[in-house]
């Protein structure tokens, strides 16, 4: 465990910044008095109770919180409701059905823009298909879907059923789709025959038919694969397994009532990457998770549903992505825009581009785009009128200060503020965000636990820390849209996340408070690298790069890296046997392999053939040794180290590069 954490170059040189709320802003944000943390303090149940009941519940709740172990909690558990209803049923029927509820535009540059109404007609149809298609409460559905107003339509029907859906990022492997499709024993697959992607189409079909196709053998739990028609791309359909969404749709019914389920019924699956090469599957469920993910749309992006534009450039397949693409805004109301591709597409103006033409006045993004198009210049973002512009958001790492003054002067226009919002696919909603009309902003830090939210920074043994030391950061009360579960392995969940602490949730991160009671995040303090945003496990890229047959050993690690935060770095031991590699071409063979098998997200950035990898006498990696090689940083105690002279032989090869 990392703990060596006190101080950071961010925090140091970000402290002196500060920038209180303007008074315009403040004016009219939803949160205006900063006594919501007292109160909610005061009885912290009743205000999440309060914040459920903004809910529409088919049948009202009257406990709101049973816990039966640290990691066993039900929230609003006798309560009933429908998730999609309250997504899009509850709008219409509240005489807002000609609201925009998506503005889609492809990276091609087509455009729909879909009504409440039509979501609704939509989201019923496919409800009515996927039933008729056998899918029953429980029953898991996968969904591998470009950025399109279809994706979330299946989404709300797997939802309105009470099924669960898997979203799995478009971006990942015929294999690692295949493992998660039969992890979670998914029926139905939801698909594209393509998305568009840096001017070229992603051809998901195809790779929904190579996972399927790996199966070969095993009996696979999908019976039928839908494909929406997206690029126009050719595809091999397989009867009567596949299905063409769009010629489904139609022949079914635009009336579908929606069935109350309870707040503890499942809403989805999302596998994310933990310390083994196993991705976990978490679960979360359906009241506690809405209240959340809706609560903090309107508290910490101050939504205002009648006006505002929002648009998050998160995709789906993300956490990001189902709960402030798809949960939250639209158990709001709100309007937001969807886009397809990459923001380089057809060059560096394209977002720009799109804040000015739908007046977007909420974005929400990541620190690594920032600082690609810091990157660019300011003078791509400035010749677009962004002045519609009045809240920023970032999440996924901490944004340092140089990317954070830009983002608020070239982005907002020194008008915005910016809430960074710390969270996690397992906490389900944001943890800990500026309230931007009460929060004095300090810019690299995630601020403070929203009201109803208490974190905690621990040591080793679980005893609080005092500022400003570094130690573990906790989540020390429940919350309602804590994962409840890794699906199909509680085991591994209580390991994970609550042996640690006992009582209190252990997110594997590092982070300290500052006096002022700032929380400033200090990385993961396990295997997980962030790359980009993206969470990736040094263990699965080590497991995909041992399945190459001119591998004998792996070792991985993240290193700093200017654009995407960190970056994965690998060191391979090559069989000596091996004849297919030469050890020139094993870089750029391996490293395509590892794309190959997890998805291009986890493809290392540098990888080096070594003799011999530094290693304890029990035989463990020292990976630290290795961050520290990587890093050009004198090496550490290597007492414990079997053979001292391999790291000697890795460092002069790095710096032989
Ligand atoms: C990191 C993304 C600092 C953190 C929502 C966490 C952050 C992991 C921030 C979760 C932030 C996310 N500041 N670090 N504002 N947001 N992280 O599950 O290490 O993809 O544990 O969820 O990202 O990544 P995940």
């Amino acid at each position: 465990m990392n703990l060596n954490i006190e101080s950071h170059p961010l925090h140091d040189a970000a402290a002196e910044l500060s920038y209180p709320p303007s008074e315009e802003f403040a004016r009219q944000a939803n949160v205006q008095d900063p006594g919501i943390y007292r109160a909610a303090a005061a009885d912290p149940l009743e205000y999440w109770a309060e914040e459920a009941r903004q809910l529409h519940w088919h049948k009202p709740f009257t406990e709101v919180f049973y816990r039966d172990k640290p990691h066993q909690n039900e929230w609003f558990r006798d309560g009933e409701l429908n998730i999609a209803f309250n997504c899009v049923d509850r709008h219409v029927l509240a005489g807002l059905g000609d609201r925009t509820a998506l503005l889609f535009e492809g990276e091609p540059g087509d455009t729909r823009s879909i009504s409440y109404r039509e979501l609704h007609v939509e989201v019923q149809r496919a409800a009515n298909m996927l039933a008729a298609l056998g899918v029953r409460q429980g029953d898991r559905v996968a969904i591998y879907m470009p950025m399109i107003p279809e994706t979330v339509v299946a989404m709300l029907a797997v939802a309105r059923l009470g099924a669960i859906h898997s979203v799995v990022f478009g971006g990942f492997s015929a294999e690692s789709l295949r493992a998660r499709i039969n992890d979670a024993g998914a029926k139905l697959v939801i698909t594209a025959d393509g998305g568009n992607r840096k001017g070229r189409i992603t051809k998901l079909k195809d790779t929904v038919d190579a996972a399927l196709r790996l199966d070969a053998g095993e009996p696979s739990p999908v019976e039928h694969v839908l494909v929406v028609k997206r690029c126009g791309n050719e595809v091999t359909m397989q009867e009567p397994r596949d299905l063409w969404w769009d010629e489904e749709i139609m022949t079914y019914d635009a009336e579908h009532r929606p069935q109350a389920f309870a707040a503890e019924n499942p809403l989805f699956i999302l596998y994310t990457s933990g310390t083994t090469g196993k991705p976990k599957g978490i679960l979360h469920t359906s009241g506690g998770y809405l209240t959340q993910a809706a609560s903090t749309m309107r508290g910490v992006f101050d939504l205002k549903p009648e006006t505002d534009i929002y648009w998050c450039t998160a995709d789906v397949g993300w956490i990001t992505g189902h709960s402030y693409v798809v949960y939250g805004p639209l158990a709001n109301g709100a309007t937001q825009v969807i886009y397809e591709g990459s923001p380089d597409t057809p060059d560096w103006s394209r977002w720009w581009q799109i804040v000015e033409k739908y007046g977007v006045t909420i974005l929400y993004t990541a620190p690594t785009a920032i600082r690609a198009a810091m990157r660019i210049g300011r003078q791509v973002a400035q010749q677009h009128d962004l002045s519609s512009l009045r809240l920023l958001g970032s999440v996924g790492e901490p944004i340092n200060p140089e990317a954070w003054r830009w983002y608020y002067e070239v982005i907002g226009g020194h008008r915005c503020p910016i809430v960074d919002t710390w969270w996690q696919t397992e906490t389900g909603a944001i943890m800990a965000a500026p309230l931007p009309g009460i929060t004095t902003l300090r810019p690299g830090s995630a601020q403070r636990a929203l009201p109803g939210i208490y974190l905690e920074v621990l040591d080793d043994a679980g005893e609080s820390m005092d500022p400003p030391t570094g130690g573990l950061l906790a989540a020390v009360t429940p919350w309602p849209s804590m994962a409840r579960t890794i699906w199909g392995d509680d085991q591994r969940f209580v390991e994970t996340y609550w042996e640690r602490f006992g009582d209190a949730y252990f997110t594997g991160d590092g982070a300290r408070f500052d006096e002022e009671g700032n929380l400033w995040l200090l990385g993961r303090v396990d295997d997980v690298l962030n790359v980009s945003g993206h969470r990736l496990s040094t263990a699965e890229i080590e497991s995909a790069l041992v399945e190459h047959h001119a591998v004998a050993e792996a070792a991985v690690i993240g290193v700093p890296d200017e654009a995407t935060g960190e970056a994965v770095a690998a060191f391979v031991i090559l069989k000596t046997q091996q004849q297919l590699v030469t050890p020139e071409d094993a870089p750029r063979q391996l490293t395509q392999f590892v794309a190959e098998q997890i998805g291009a997200i986890a493809r290392p950035k540098q990888l080096l053939i070594v003799p011999e990898l530094p290693k304890t006498r029990s035989g463990k990696i020292m990976r630290r040794l290795l961050r520290d090689a990587a890093a050009g940083k004198s090496i550490g105690d290597t007492t414990t180290l079997a053979d001292t002279t391999v790291i000697q032989v890795i460092t002069d090869q790095i710096s032989g590069r």
